[in-house]
């Protein structure tokens, strides 16, 4: 059969005939675009997709789940903290996971196919540059980490070391995020050590279930979540990289938190220490009713449990000493083993459910006129990196200091949390407590001493502007030599080639 015949068929059975209405009009370049897209499409994927997605929305639609009654907090001995482990341990668990990076065993995965629609740039949320004096973006300072850690593990264990660095994009974020790299000459880390790859795309549907054509000759799409990772590790052979490059535990991380610390010697350490193949890092809840996700159990199981799902009794439960019941707040910072990661992506992950995502989606109407909806109007369906908890045997959650650890960028400077501002402020808070600590004594423009430690982070720039780079410091280390007894006028960067 004819090619448009064929897929005129194909869209008959699946109910999606409507794509098609606007073929006649189409050039011969916008039709083959149209019918190449639509050839990708697997019949029976596309019609379950779409009667998945008008489904799911109704549901949630009629009755939020709640899951108070099925939680558990996760067990203490399953559970460790920056704060209340035995600093012992601490030590301990960074310097196995600095072992573990001297032997290349170690990489970091970076989430980064979002579309970054809260924060309101057109480009990938790791090219955005927050207002740092250096005027670093998040890709840069990433970067930066990476090569500083090689350096601190390769140096505790007297060789050369590498983290590979993972990067998952979408078609939207692919093209420029490889620009950006290539411009920058990829920030000085080896280029063979970034591995770039890209994740699926679904199709946006109508709450009717039809799916929506965002142009005549073009349908709707959106990436697939980041649990579209499992799918997109064995649609570009990354399982199969890693273990060439010998790597047994990967880190993986999302886009916008500025602070973080990337293949956490500590975090890895800790995770590998208790034979864990799965772990979440966490910050405490900084009121009972924050709405972050929680990590927790449901029904002997472990999974992230948003806000939405608990009533407002069970977020503000107590235990009997008076802390909070539910305080383990996801951050997206997760550690896999490559044994779990195969297996997920090898056999379960067509068992992750998809969650809805209620968006508004610019279409064009039956006369041809593109919309651009001031109201929600299509559904996206999307899995979540954090749903293979449930396959864990042995999960662990670490909880690390939200003013050392997270900060995310997520909008405009039009918000109140989480913007470019706030993000900066965390990082120049964190950077100035670390000169103090170093021994630097700050003076203002005029020479006056500048003192002072107080003063909430999110609210008020810190008393002195010190940027350090992350080549000369990973996490406040190695400072004393460059700031003690140092009479410095803010604003200050410490930067490698200003040394
Ligand atoms: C995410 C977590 C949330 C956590 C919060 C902390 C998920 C699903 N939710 O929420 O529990 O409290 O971070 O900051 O993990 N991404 C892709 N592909 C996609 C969609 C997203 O790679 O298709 C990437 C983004 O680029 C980003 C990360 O995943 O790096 C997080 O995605 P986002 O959708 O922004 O999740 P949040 O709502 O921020």
């Amino acid at each position: 059969m004819e090619p448009e015949l064929e897929t005129r068929r194909r869209l008959q059975e699946a109910g999606q005939q409507h794509l098609l209405r606007f073929l006649g009009e189409l050039s011969a370049g916008g039709k083959e675009a149209l019918l190449g897209e639509l050839r990708l499409l697997a019949p029976g994927e596309f019609r379950e997709h779409c009667r998945r997605a008008e489904e799911a929305y109704v549901r949630d639609s009629s009755c939020p789940q709640r899951l108070d009654d099925k939680m558990r907090p996760v067990p203490p001995e399953f559970l460790g903290s920056i704060r209340k482990s035995d600093p012992e341990d601490l030590i301990s668990w960074e310097e196995e996971g600095f072992r573990l990076i001297s032997q290349n065993k170690v990489a970091v995965l970076l989430l980064a196919g979002g579309q970054g629609t809260r924060l309101g740039v057109t480009y990938p949320k790791g090219m955005y540059s927050v207002g740092l004096p250096s005027g670093k973006t998040l890709y840069q300072i990433q970067a930066e980490r990476i090569l500083r850690l090689q350096k601190l593990a390769g140096e505790k264990h007297c060789r050369k070391c590498t983290v590979p660095w993972y990067i998952m994009t979408s078609e939207f974020t692919l093209s420029p995020t490889q620009k950006f790299f290539e411009e920058h000459n990829f920030f000085g880390v080896d280029r063979s050590d970034v591995v770039m790859f890209e994740q699926r795309m679904l199709p946006a549907v109508g709450f009717d279930g039809k799916a929506i054509l965002e142009r005549k000759d073009k349908l709707a799409m959106a990436p697939d979540g980041n649990g579209g990772l499992y799918r997109a590790l064995t649609d570009n052979h990354i399982l199969e990289d890693m273990e060439t490059r010998g790597i047994s535990y990967i880190h993986v991380y999302c886009v916008d938190n500025i602070l973080v610390k990337m293949a956490d010697p500590v975090f890895v350490g800790f995770c590998v220490s208790k034979g864990a193949d799965c772990g979440a890092k966490v910050v405490e809840k900084a009121y009972p009713a924050e709405p972050v996700g929680l990590v927790c159990q449901v029904d002997g199981v472990y999974q992230v449990v948003e806000y939405s799902e608990i009533s407002p009794d069970t977020a503000e439960r107590r235990n009997h000493d008076g802390s909070l019941t539910y305080t383990t707040g996801n951050i997206c910072n997760h550690f896999f083993t490559l044994d779990f990661l195969k297996t997920v992506a090898g056999s379960l992950e067509p068992r992750l459910g998809y969650h809805v995502a209620i968006k508004k989606v610019p279409f064009v109407d039956e006369q041809g006129n593109l919309v651009k909806p001031v109201q929600p109007n299509g559904i996206k369906l999307e899995k979540f990196v954090f749903d293979v908890f449930q396959f864990s045997r042995n999960f662990v959650a670490f909880e690390v200091v939200r003013e050392e650890e997270f900060s995310p960028l997520k909008n405009a400077d039009t918000a109140e949390k989480d913007t470019p501002t706030t993000a900066r402020r965390a990082l120049l808070w964190q950077h100035y407590r670390w000169a103090l600590r170093a021994g630097a004594k700050f003076t203002d423009a005029n020479g006056r001493v500048i003192a002072g430690n107080s003063g909430v982070p999110e609210l008020v720039d810190p008393p002195a502007v010190c940027e350090i780079s992350p080549l000369i410091s990973y996490f406040g280390e190695g400072l004393h030599v460059h700031l003690n007894n140092k009479d410095i006028s803010s604003p200050f960067i410490l930067d490698s080639h200003r040394l």
